[in-house]
């Protein structure tokens, strides 16, 4: 069985239900979550992962509330500022992945910033997942190869799955494939996260609200890992005889 996963991700659910329960408002909630964001961010860098992709905010969100995404990219914006020391000092790398593009100027400076100060730490990737879609990151990357086909330059028998792979901004970062997906607050789906990257991810749900959900819970989902056997198609005895 393996030991630690290489790069975790992780689905921060729950936060306004988090915050409903105890009659405040849904941005309460998301404050909080920004605790959990620091703990979980510092325990990863303690446990030596190689990288850990954090969902914080979805193509699909754009569609909330206006006041609610305001409000999150109120604290987007100060959790980009208020860390930067903790990610510098920490030697982590940060990067990210969606349409950074559609993010204001107030939190895209901060963002870039960071992203471009960090590129040569050497511990943890933290890649925050913002504005970002599985399915549209794929659009992407095929118009990105359909391009190249237009320009002459590739062909399309020439696209294979390492090509593809190389396509998606994952790719482009240099990030591997997801060992582990962990998402809080009890439902159990995907909503578009990391699609590709994923094929062959352990999947693991918590009931605990991201608000709520500290080092202890994370060291419990990576515990669980730790006993998953992946198989990737073969037999148990042909993955049992080569490890
Ligand atoms: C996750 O918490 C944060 C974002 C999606 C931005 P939610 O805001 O989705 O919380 P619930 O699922 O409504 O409780
Ligand atoms: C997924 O949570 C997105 C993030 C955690 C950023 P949602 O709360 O948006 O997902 P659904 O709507 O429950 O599928
Ligand atoms: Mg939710």
């Amino acid at each position: 069985m393996g030991g630690d996963p290489r790069h975790v991700g992780i689905i921060m659910d729950g936060n306004g239900r988090w915050a409903e329960d105890r009659g405040l408002p849904r941005i309460e909630g998301h404050r909080r979550g920004a605790d959990s964001v620091r703990d979980i961010v510092r325990y990863a860098r303690e446990r030596e992962l190689a990288a850990l992709t954090l969902y914080a905010f979805s193509e699909q969100n754009w569609a909330r509330p206006v006041d609610e995404v305001a409000a999150l990219m109120d604290l987007l914006r100060d959790y980009l500022t208020s860390e930067r020391a903790e990610i510098m000092d920490h030697d982590i790398r940060l990067v990210s992945v969606g349409a950074i593009d559609r993010l204001p100027q107030t939190v895209r400076e901060p963002l870039d910033a960071l992203v471009r100060d960090s590129a040569e730490n050497r511990h943890l990737t933290l890649c925050l997942a913002l504005s970002y879609g599985g399915q549209e990151s794929l659009v992407e990357a095929a118009r990105c190869l359909g391009s190249e086909i237009e320009a002459g330059r590739l062909r399309a028998e020439q696209i294979d799955l390492p090509r593809l792979a190389a396509a998606l901004q994952t790719g482009r970062l240099g990030l591997p494939p997801l060992d582990l997906v962990v998402r809080t607050s009890g439902e159990q789906r995907l909503s578009n996260f990391l699609l590709w990257e994923s094929a062959y991810a352990e999947l693991y749900f918590t009931d605990v609200p991201w608000p709520a959900f500290r080092r202890e819970h994370f060291a419990l989902a990576l515990d669980d890992y730790a006993q998953r056997q992946r198989r990737y198609g073969l037999t148990g005895a042909q993955v049992g005889g080569i490890e």
